[in-house]
């Protein structure tokens, strides 16, 4: 079978054997990439229509007990300059977002103690009780089942913790010792079966990554079926082990994108910011492979710069409402446009 028949056969079929996987991830040329990116735009567009949905992400603590060797605000980084928002801080953003049309407010943070599950229960309800026709996502790292039950019933409606990878091996060259790869996806599994719509993912090109790396991720996406898929391009933070590593393959990234969206037409695919930070025109080219939902940062303009997860994050000195504007053009200047419901994942006839 050549390229164009795996992927016709994973769109009529859903999945694709461990070594189909791996030839196409080894073989692809631009032209499979064109198709992929045909195919899977089609999908998006009769499930979603041409319409992008928007949340808005407040990224409410930089303070990480964690020390994952990719990443900007890992506890070793001496040269971080930590913060954290009140939960009034929280709440304004909110707000000031929801006076910019989002309805999907997602709270992200390092693995910060402070915040204990007691105290982030209560913001939830906050938000909730504020604005009780929006969706409030949690990203806020590995907890334990009852942590997660806690915050599900204070109201959280999705959680997104993307797995970074599905291979063991390669799990355990992206992170230290002290974590572990089946505590990973034990806390996906936990977050599904409390009924979050819940969110996995990966970086595309992150160090040691191989074409057998992929093909697990895209097993375990067809066996989890996750609502949501955050995947972007791995970039190198400067000051962390990996600075020396080169960013991952934007054409990749798009690919991989595509067959996500192939493979599982309804999921609620975001064109990442890290996307657009590798390349100017990233979140509409992942749009048009098949992304609909963009994530803009909500955040106070004077955090910004402090949560750098990697170098040269855009957005970082734009106010949200800018950047809400800044996407209405981008959209509209590809025909597409934004959406002002929640956005919620459900089954969609095909
Ligand atoms: N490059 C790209 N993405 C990164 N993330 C963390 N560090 C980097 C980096 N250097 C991603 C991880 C994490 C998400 C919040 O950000 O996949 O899950
Ligand atoms: Fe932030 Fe364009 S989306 S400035």
């Amino acid at each position: 079978m050549n390229n164009t028949e795996l992927i016709e056969k994973l769109n009529k079929e859903k999945s694709l054997d461990r070594d189909e996987w791996v030839r196409l991830f080894e073989t692809f040329i631009p032209e499979d990439r064109k198709f992929a990116a045909d195919t899977a735009r089609d999908i998006s567009v009769s499930a979603f229509g041409r319409e992008i949905y928007i949340r808005g992400i407040v990224e409410f603590s930089n303070i990480c007990r964690n020390d994952c060797l990719y990443c900007g605000i890992r506890r070793s980084n001496r040269n971080a300059s930590r913060y954290r928002l009140t939960a009034e801080e929280i709440l304004q953003s909110c707000d000031e977002g929801y006076s910019l049309g989002f309805r999907t407010f997602v709270l992200q943070s390092g693995e910060d103690g402070y915040y204990t599950t007691e105290k982030m229960s209560e913001i939830v309800r906050s938000i909730k009780n504020a604005h009780p026709d929006c969706a409030v996502t949690l990203s806020l790292g590995e907890m334990e089942y009852s942590d997660y039950a806690a915050l599900k019933a204070a109201g959280a409606d999705r959680y997104l913790l993307r797995h970074e990878t599905a291979h063991k091996e390669h799990y355990g060259r992206l992170h230290p010792a002290e974590m572990s790869w089946e505590h990973r996806m034990k806390c996906l599994r936990d977050l599904k079966s409390l009924g979050y719509q819940t969110g996995a993912g990966i970086m595309v090109g992150s160090p040691y990554q191989t074409a057998e790396c992929l093909a697990e991720d895209m097993l375990f996406f067809a066996e989890f079926k996750p609502h949501m898929i955050g995947i972007g391009p791995f970039i190198p933070h400067k000051e962390t082990p990996f600075k020396d590593f080169p960013a991952g393959s934007y054409e990749l990234t798009l690919f991989m994108l595509s067959l996500c969206r192939i493979m599982l037409p309804e999921v609620l695919l975001p064109a990442t910011t890290a996307l657009g930070t590798v390349n100017p025109r990233g979140r509409e080219e992942g749009v048009l492979a098949g992304a609909n939902v963009i994530m803009p940062n909500l955040s106070p303009l004077a955090v910004r710069k402090k949560y750098m997860l990697y170098d040269n994050k855009i957005c970082t000195g734009d106010e949200s409402a800018q950047c809400r504007h800044c996407l209405e053009e981008r959209m509209k200047s590809i025909g597409y446009e934004i959406a002002t419901d929640r956005g919620d994942w459900r089954k969609r006839s095909e």
